[in-house]
């Protein structure tokens, strides 16, 4: 029924891709194959699995077809020719260092990236021997400079959380190149409807799939996607690591990948109107939103990515108690800590994703005791700018 080379847009692939049906009473929907080994119907076919016929199954912890389906989504969505679907979006990390890199090698990362990616190469990683470098935002110009014989891995995100900033994914991933090392980039934010890293010279993208491809704030799960050499590799290792997805997992997350290319349309529209109403607002210091940027950011979000995506971020006048103040008025909004699902959600990093980290490292990642997040959902956009008002009033 379709071919990966097939010309289709985003929104036909969230539906259609990976959901080959076969016979005439077939379902519509793909089945979840609920079960953790598959019963092969004779040795031959023991033979063929073993041989690597892609056709059959024998334990889920190796592959399994709900699996397989929300993988070739997944790949479609990003334009590779393979994704791995894995337990959680710090699973898909932990895979992509432990491919990239063995003992004695190097990464270099951007140091505004999610919180616990700083502690799975800070503080988890170097057991394996394997050591980071960070680029601070202001020096990414000079990226270059973090390099050693030993870098293998390029760990890029953008837009980053909380403060929404963009970097330039095709230079990045040059540079990269030029020094041999792997590209990896977190889409999490941004999703493959808004930007496509691999077609922007990237390697390897990963995800949370908790957030937007789930989009639903009922599951957890991660994904990798890249080139059949990079996802074989994945696969072997989410085998013997272990962090493969349930398959009720996989079926919850094939579903909420139908509707990402409207969730995400939908999220935009609201995103970009709050950001104005926001940025209007008296009580409000500064918006971070990747629209309302300087020339410069908006020429390259207009180069990589369709839309400014769905978060909005702002510093609140007052400081931290008109901060808490602000959140605890909110009724509509609820305070969460993750983000990217149908419903919209406000979260504070300095108590969330950005706890324990010293002035001087807030002040680098451009985040204060004034900074909100929100996590834009697919409500009336009057309804939420109503509530952000009448807590920002009274905040
Ligand atoms: C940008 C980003 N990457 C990765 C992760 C980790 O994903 P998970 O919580 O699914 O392990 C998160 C989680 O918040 C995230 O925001």
């Amino acid at each position: 029924m379709k071919k990966p080379s097939e010309p289709r847009a985003d929104a036909t692939r969230c539906v259609h891709s990976g959901e080959d049906r076969h016979g005439q009473a077939a379902p519509l929907t793909t089945p979840i194959a609920q079960t953790s080994v598959f019963a092969l119907p004779n040795v031959d076919a023991l033979r063929r699995y073993a041989w690597g016929d892609s056709d059959l199954y024998l334990y889920s912890r190796y592959g399994n077809p709900t699996i397989t389906a929300a993988e070739e989504k997944i790949a479609a969505l990003e334009g590779a020719e393979a994704a791995v679907v894995t337990s959680s979006g710090m699973a898909a990390e932990l895979i992509a260092a432990l491919v990239t890199c063995q003992a004695g090698d190097e990464i270099v990362s951007m140091l505004d990236v999610y919180g616990g990616t700083v502690k799975l190469f800070e503080q988890v990683l170097p057991r394996c021997g394997i050591k980071a470098r960070f680029i601070p935002y202001h020096d990414i110009a000079n990226a270059g400079r973090y390099f050693s014989r030993k870098t293998k891995m390029l760990f890029l995100e953008t837009p980053t959380n909380p403060t929404l900033r963009c970097v330039d994914l095709a230079a990045l991933s040059a540079i990269g190149h030029k020094h041999r090392a792997c590209v990896v980039v977190d889409n999490t934010f941004a999703t493959p409807v808004l930007q496509k890293p691999l077609e922007l010279g990237a390697d390897i993208v990963i995800h949370s799939a908790t957030k937007y491809l789930g989009g639903h704030s009922d599951l957890t799960a991660g994904a990798l996607a890249g080139s059949k050499k990079w996802m074989d590799a994945a696969r072997d290792m989410r085998t013997y690591t272990g962090g493969v997805v349930d398959p009720g997992c996989a079926y919850l997350l094939l579903r909420g990948l139908k509707t990402l290319d409207v969730r995400v349309e939908r999220a935009c529209q609201n995103a970009a109107e709050i950001a104005v109403a926001l940025q209007r607002h008296p009580e409000v210091e500064r918006v971070h939103y990747p629209g309302l940027a300087d020339k410069a950011s908006l020429d390259l979000v207009g180069r990589q990515m369709t839309d400014y995506g769905m978060m909005v971020s702002f510093d609140i006048r007052g400081g931290g108690r008109a901060a808490e103040r602000f959140i605890d008025r909110l009724k509509l909004w609820c305070l969460a800590a993750s983000l990217g699902g149908v419903e919209s959600t406000v979260s504070y990093p300095v108590l969330t994703s950005h706890i324990g980290l010293s002035a001087k490292q807030m002040k680098l990642l451009g985040v204060s005791l004034a900074t909100i997040r929100l996590s834009v959902g697919i409500e009336d956009a009057g309804d939420l700018i109503a509530d952000l008002e009448q807590a920002l009033e009274r905040a």
